[in-house]
């Protein structure tokens, strides 16, 4: 099919390649003609590996190409639009202008009988405003549906060719006909499809993410009470996840979570329930934001309760991306972290495998540093932010020979604490109680 891909984010880019991957016939299309440039040259502007080779493929092939125009050379049969929806400046609501934008200049090209599909992440309702906005442009009622998209960064491609289920939200039969015979081959593998209507489909993609970080802040607040109780929140967590009712995925306890999506989702999520009477029933979102956010301000008081005054202490942050495998430092807890401790004073250094050319003026205070061996001279305290792999196979003996203080914050609970402790570190593990 003739497909084209509004937006070409983290979102967009990957769904571009995933369609030309299906054997598609694909046109992206950005504004941000950088963005246009270096895609046509098989450039990411992210990290992600497995999608670069793929994209590098699928040029080569001629089965994808990127413009910055709506004038397209064909009209395409399907759109999808993968624009950004972040959290908007003036509070907790989702900034929909890019939306609504790309709505409005897709009803000015599109014929009758073409098919727009929304991917993005958007507040329950949104659609349907859309629908009668582009309606109303185009003059005829548009075919719009909704699919939602699970993928996460890291595994961005994997996921999207490999879907655990494809949510179609649709108006009419003839949009949700179209969405299926785009992902033909993926529902062919016995990919589960679940048809909803437009406002369900919207609201299980805010709703799992809602569901994911529940789940992590609920064992976090479990951390909160093993802390100061003696009990292990790892451990705790290990036992819970083999009841199959509650699963051990994401359970793992830490600083907690950040990146583009799942605090702003939740945020957004609260905001849109209230704008709709019923703010109670997600009430208890805040409190899983505040639980997120309370472990970040643990890692700062341990510091403190550890060097003392942090003023001219020195930090090394390993890690500063959101999560591993991801240059994205969007809300990542280890960024939030190193410029809360450089607030209080202390000398920062940050290292990270990807993410540090992410850095702008506003993180001037951070030091940066590419090397670890020089990462790690003399520094008063490590912090673990993200678990690169890297990370989790440092050697504890050589390490401990660079730093001034064996002293280490397991912030991903990822270290051999047995082999750290014998090389005479001591090692603070969030929720375990483990302080050698
Ligand atoms: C998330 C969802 O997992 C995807 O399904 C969704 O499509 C995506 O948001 C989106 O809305 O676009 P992503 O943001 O890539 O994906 O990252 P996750 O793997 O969900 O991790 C989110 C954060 O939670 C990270 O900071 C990670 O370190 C943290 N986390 C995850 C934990 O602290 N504990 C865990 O057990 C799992």
């Amino acid at each position: 099919m003739k497909v084209c891909v509004v937006g070409l984010g983290y979102l967009g880019a990957t769904h571009a390649v995933a369609m030309a991957k299906l054997g598609h016939q694909v046109v992206g299309v950005d504004l941000d003609s950088n963005k246009v440039e270096s895609l046509n040259a098989g450039k990411l502007s992210f990290h992600e590996p497995q999608l670069q080779d793929a994209l590098e493929e699928s040029l080569t092939g001629g089965m994808v190409r990127f413009l910055d125009t709506y004038d397209l050379p064909e009209p395409p049969e399907i759109f999808f639009i993968c624009v950004g929806t972040p959290q908007a400046a003036s509070g907790n609501a989702a900034d929909l202008s890019s939306l609504i934008s790309a709505g409005t200049s897709l009803a000015k090209i599109i014929s009758p009988d073409t098919v727009v599909v929304g991917k993005s992440t958007v507040p329950v309702g949104s659609a349907a405003s859309l629908r009668e906005k582009m309606s109303e442009i185009a003059g005829f009622p548009v075919h719009l549906a909704w699919n939602p998209e699970f993928l996460r960064e890291g595994t961005a491609l994997e996921d999207s060719l490999n879907p655990d289920r494809i949510v179609v939200g649709s108006w009419d039969a003839y949009s949700a006909l179209r969405v299926k015979e785009v992902y033909k081959p993926i529902l062919e593998k016995g990919t589960p499809l679940v048809e909803v209507n437009v406002q369900t489909a919207e609201l299980v993609k805010v709703s799992a993410n809602a569901f994911l970080a529940t789940k992590i802040s609920f064992i976090n607040a479990m951390a909160e009470i093993a802390e100061v109780s003696g009990a292990d929140a790892v451990e705790l967590a290990r036992a819970i996840g083999f009841d199959s009712r509650i699963g051990n995925k994401f359970l793992r306890t830490g600083i907690g979570f950040g990146g583009g999506c799942l605090p702003k989702d939740i945020r957004g999520f609260v905001a849109r329930a209230e704008e709709l009477g019923a703010g109670e029933a997600v009430g208890f979102l805040k409190d899983v934001d505040a639980i997120n956010m309370r472990r970040r301000e643990k890692v700062v008081a341990l510091s403190s309760q550890e060097l003392g005054d942090l003023k001219d202490k020195k930090v090394l942050m390993l890690g500063l991306s959101f999560k591993p495998d991801s240059d994205d430092l969007r809300d990542s807890p280890a960024l939030d972290i190193a410029l809360r401790l450089t607030k209080a004073g202390a000398r920062v250094t940050v290292h990270d495998p990807v993410s540090l050319s992410g850095l702008d003026d506003k993180h001037g205070d951070l030091i940066r540093e590419e090397n670890l061996t020089l990462a790690a001279k003399n520094q008063d305290i490590v912090i673990l932010g993200t678990e690169w792999s890297e990370y989790k196979s440092i050697d504890p003996v050589e390490f401990g020979e660079l730093v001034a203080n064996r002293l280490i914050i397991d912030g991903r609970n990822v270290l051999d604490v047995d082999a750290w402790r014998t090389a005479g570190w001591r090692l603070i593990a969030l929720g375990r109680n483990v302080h050698n």
